[in-house]
Formats: structure tokens, C-alpha cells, sequence
């Protein structure tokens, strides 16, 4: 079986390099992109992912100590199709895992959070009925309090949904030609190359960030791009940089779908945003270059304000830097010629139709200027038993006074995460409007189970990028939002919603509710 699973793998990958040897390539030698492995299951199945252990190495260092699902280091891209998919996952490493479906509208007990451990040598043997629209989903261990570290050191990787019927949509088709699922993530490297996770108290307040971007866990490679339209499925799985992403060339990048489908119709930007556990994907025209470059600005929660009111430690990377350039290839197949004037997606309306309205706050506490420095939280001691040491979590807060050093950093409505809580449940079928409130920083809001909806934006329409589908948001502000929760989700393995900068859920900003 897993001889099976391990030829289909190299299978795809071989046919998904991108052609390389001489042309623009040779010349700077640069070395090509490669795409994550294919798992093809549109044919039913099975799906069977093992967490393993593993070394991988980055830069030309030493080899680091990585985790992967079929790897050593992130995971397949696991394409599936409508119907019922036989799933396993299998844990061979040394401490509990989950497998969360972000994006999956499934129920709760097959959702994967935090309720779902998988121990050590055990095996998660599930049916995931798959009905919903084609997405670019991932997939990402959601352990309370080490999600963080898991999914940095790469337990996460590409859920696909398709129809078969991208083909009459015109848009491309080809994986790893015309048709690139990018997973983008910034890292830090020790002087020996390793890879580092040692987070100190700015870093757990603005979420951990790197300086050195990665793409499908590669540093410093060049995309091999056909001269025609391209198809770039972006998903943002980095801890907890924000990406204000644009094209070097100003080109326009044509917005296709948002995290839980497709829009009505190409919309073209020149910037968009993509916050942790956000997808987009997009359609560039490469005809008449030889090269670009997917570039990002600043982290904006590492604005100036932030900087000098806690510092940044070592993640200067500053505004348009490379994500990933592009080469254009003339020898690669131009498919497809021209964006589509329309597309089949079902665009969300659910405005008016909420009949709760819940208020939820995403808290931050600020430490007092004597727990600022990050001796408190300094060093490794931090990682033994979850992100925040327990004392921290103590006690109730009110968000308009000046929590004392010993609160807690992170809540929602006032309270850490407690596993043991419910913090709502809401009636199967019904359709609710949440309001929600960041503090301090720009926080990406995620809800399991559902699609939503953004009816607003800091009290004005939602911006283009946020109109479709989605499932994460940024909230810098305040977001409106309304989503109908069909999955259901018991008092064993309820929904979570939190804020997907990794440091800041595994510090309590997140909260679980039922539907039922
Ligand atoms: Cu991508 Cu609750 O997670
Ligand atoms: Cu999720
Ligand atoms: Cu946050």
C-alpha cells in the first residue's frame, strides 16, 4: 500500500518539474520551483498520509529537523473530487498530532481540531464525503498550544477540490506548467543553516516571522512560466506574516477565487493581501516578458507604530522583496490565451438573512514594559509545555484596563481558549451574523465548518479580494460577517474559530462552539 502511494508520488512529481536545461534558466542558473507532490484522489481514494519525522536541507546548510506528512518535510498536494474519500492518517512521530481540513465543510468529528489527537504510532481512519465547490484548501495539525511549532517545522500541506470542469471554464489546467499551487511561508536559519524556532516575546506578539521566504519549502527558486496565462493558487501558511502582495512589472494579477471557491468573474488588482491560512488564486498574463516576480511589502502588524512599541527581532525583510520571480519560458505550453469574462462561481448572499447576531473580540493584553524585553519568555523553556507558560493564562481580563504581567496575552471575549468550554452553540441550519473586533494588530479570522460571508469592513463594503467565498479574514479593525452553519459539530468535537497567526492561537485567541 504504501509502495502504491509512494510510486503515484513520483509519478506526479516527475511530470510536474518544470522543463529546464537551457534557455533563460542556464544562464543565471537558477534553479527551478518544484511543485509539492501530486496524491491524485479524485478517483475515490484512498487518501493516506503519514507524519514523519525527518531531515531536510534548506540552504545549503546543515540539515534541519523537519516533519512532513509522506515526507520529511510539509505534505502532498491531496487533490480530491466529489464523493465519499476513505482518509488515514497515520502519526509516526513522537508527540500528538491532528490533521484539521481547512476549508472542509465537514463535521465536526471529521474536521480534525484540536479534540481529534492522533497519539503516537496511531492511526485516524476516517470517510471524508466531500460536497462543495472547487477550493484550494490545506491541510495543517491544529495540537492546542503546538500548532505553532508543528506546522513551522512543516506538518501542513494542499487539500485541492476540483470538478473537472476547469477545462470549459477556460482557465489552466496543467500542474506545475500553467497551473501553480504556491505555499508560501517565511523562516528563520540559524549560522548553521538549520532551521530555527525560538520565539521571544515580540515574536509571540506579532506572530513569528522569518527572513527568508520559502516557497513549497524551497529558498531562493525561480517559477518556469509558459508565455500565457498563468494560474497561481496562493495559500499563505507562514506562522504570521501578512503578505501585501503585487507583480514587480505593476502587472495585474486577476483574482479567480477566494479561499472557499470561485467568484462570478475575474476581477484584476494590483495589490491583494494575504494573511495567514488565506488562499487566493490568481491569473497573470506572462505573454510579451521574460521575467517577473511575485513581490510582498512589509509585514503591516510590523508597521511602525508596533516597532517601536515592541520591537522586531531579526525578520527585517522590509517592502518588495521577492516571493518568487518568474522565468518565462517560450518553450512551455501557452495553453490558454485570454482571462475568462466570466466564471461559474456562486457568489455569497447571504446579507439580511441572520437571525443571531453574535459580538466577538479577538483580545491581546499588553505586558508591562518590565515583560517587554522577552526574558520572561526567552529561551526554550517555553516550548515544553505548550507556546505560553501556564502561568500566563491565569485570571480574566478587561480589555479597556491595563492587564498586569501576569494575565493572559491572548483571548477571545475576554478568555483564553479552555479545551473543557463551549463558548456557544448554534442551532443547525441557522444563519448568523458575527461582528467581529481586533486589538492591537491585524488578526486573520478563521471559522471551521463554514463558508462566510464579509458584508463589511471597518464599517465600509469589504474590499474586492474579500467579496467571494472565504473562510479566514483579516480583521484590522472590525468585520462583519454572516455564514449558515449546516455541518453539525457535537460537544466532542466542536468548531473552532480563532485567529490564525500560530502564535496567537496557541496563546488562547480562540474559542469553540457546537452546531447541532
Ligand atoms: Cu487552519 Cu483552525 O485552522
Ligand atoms: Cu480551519
Ligand atoms: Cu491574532
Amino acid at each position: 500500500m504504501h509502495n502504491r502511494r509512494t510510486a503515484i508520488q513520483m509519478l506526479t512529481t516527475a511530470a510536474a518539474l518544470p522543463l529546464m536545461p537551457c534557455g533563460p534558466w542556464a544562464q543565471q542558473g537558477q534553479q527551478a520551483l518544484q511543485m509539492l507532490p501530486m496524491l491524485d484522489a479524485t478517483g475515490g481514494g484512498p487518501v493516506e498520509l503519514a507524519a514523519s519525522a525527518g531531515r531536510t536541507r534548506f540552504a545549503g546548510g546543515e540539515a534541519s529537523r523537519t516533519i512532513g506528512y509522506n515526507g520529511s518535510h510539509l505534505g502532498p498536494l491531496v487533490r480530491v473530487g466529489r464523493g465519499e474519500v476513505p482518509t488515514i492518517v497515520e502519526n509516526r512521530l513522537d508527540e500528538p498530532i491532528t490533521t484539521h481540513w481547512h476549508g472542509l465543510m465537514v463535521r465536526g468529528e471529521l474536521d480534525g481540531g484540536p479534540h481529534s489527537l492522533i497519539q503516537p504510532g496511531e492511526r485516524w481512519d476516517i470517510v471524508l464525503p466531500i460536497n462543495q465547490p472547487p477550493a484550494t484548501l490545506w491541510y495543517h495539525s491544529h495540537v492546542h498550544g503546538r500548532t505553532a511549532p508543528q506546522v513551522y517545522s512543516g506538518l501542513a500541506g494542499v487539500l485541492q477540490v476540483v470538478d473537472g470542469e476547469d477545462e470549459a471554464r477556460g482557465l489552466p489546467t496543467s500542474y506545475g506548467t500553467d497551473d501553480l499551487t504556491l505555499v508560501i511561508q517565511d523562516r528563520r536559519f540559524d549560522e548553521a543553516g538549520r532551521l530555527a524556532y525560538d520565539p521571544v516575546m515580540p515574536d509571540i506578539m506579532h506572530g513569528f516571522s522569518g527572513d527568508t521566504i520559502l516557497v513549497n519549502g524551497q529558498i531562493g527558486r525561480t517559477a518556469a512560466v509558459p508565455s500565457g496565462i498563468v494560474r497561481l493558487r496562493l495559500l499563505n501558511a507562514s506562522n504570521g506574516r501578512i503578505y501585501p502582495l503585487s507583480l514587480a512589472s505593476g502587472r495585474e494579477m486577476h483574482l479567480i477565487a477566494t479561499d472557499a471557491g470561485y467568484l462570478d468573474a475575474p476581477v484584476a488588482l494590483d495589490t491583494l493581501t494575504l494573511a495567514p491560512g488565506e488562499r487566493v488564486e490568481i491569473l497573470v498574463d506572462f505573454s510579451g516578458t521574460e521575467r517577473d516576480a511575485l513581490v510582498s511589502d512589509d509585514n503591516p502588524n510590523e508597521g511602525q507604530m508596533m516597532r517601536g512599541m515592541m520591537g522586531r527581532s531579526g525578520n527585517a525583510l522590509g517592502n518588495r522583496f521577492d516571493v518568487l520571480p518568474f522565468a518565462v519560458d517560450a518553450r512551455l505550453d501557452a495553453r490558454i490565451d485570454r482571462i475568462p469574462d466570466a466564471l461559474d462561481g456562486p457568489m455569497p448572499d447571504l446579507a439580511g438573512r441572520a437571525r443571531t447576531t453574535r459580538e466577538i473580540s479577538l483580545d491581546m493584553g499588553m505586558m508591562g514594559p518590565g515583560g517587554m524585553g522577552g526574558g520572561m519568555m526567552g529561551g526554550g523553556g517555553m516550548m515544553g509545555d505548550g507556546m505560553m507558560g501556564r502561568g500566563m493564562m491565569r485570571g480574566g481580563r478587561d480589555r479597556d484596563s491595563i492587564p498586569d504581567p501576569d494575565s493572559d496575552l491572548f483571548g477571545v471575549n475576554g478568555q483564553p481558549f479552555d479545551m473543557q468550554r463551549l463558548d456557544f452553540q448554534v442551532p443547525q441550519g441557522d444563519v448568523e451574523r458575527w461582528i467581529v473586533t481586533a486589538s492591537m494588530l491585524a488578526h486573520p479570522f478563521h471559522v471551521h465548518g463554514v463558508a462566510f460571508q464579509v458584508l463589511s469592513e471597518a464599517g465600509g463594503p469589504p474590499r474586492p479580494q474579500n467579496r467571494g467565498w472565504k473562510d479566514t479574514v483579516l480583521v484590522s479593525d472590525q468585520v462583519e460577517l454572516v455564514a449558515r452553519f449546516d455541518q453539525p459539530a457535537s460537544q466532542e468535537t466542536p468548531f473552532m474559530f480563532h485567529c490564525h497567526i500560530l502564535e496567537h492561537e496557541d496563546g488562547g485567541m480562540m474559542g469553540q462552539f457546537t452546531v447541532g
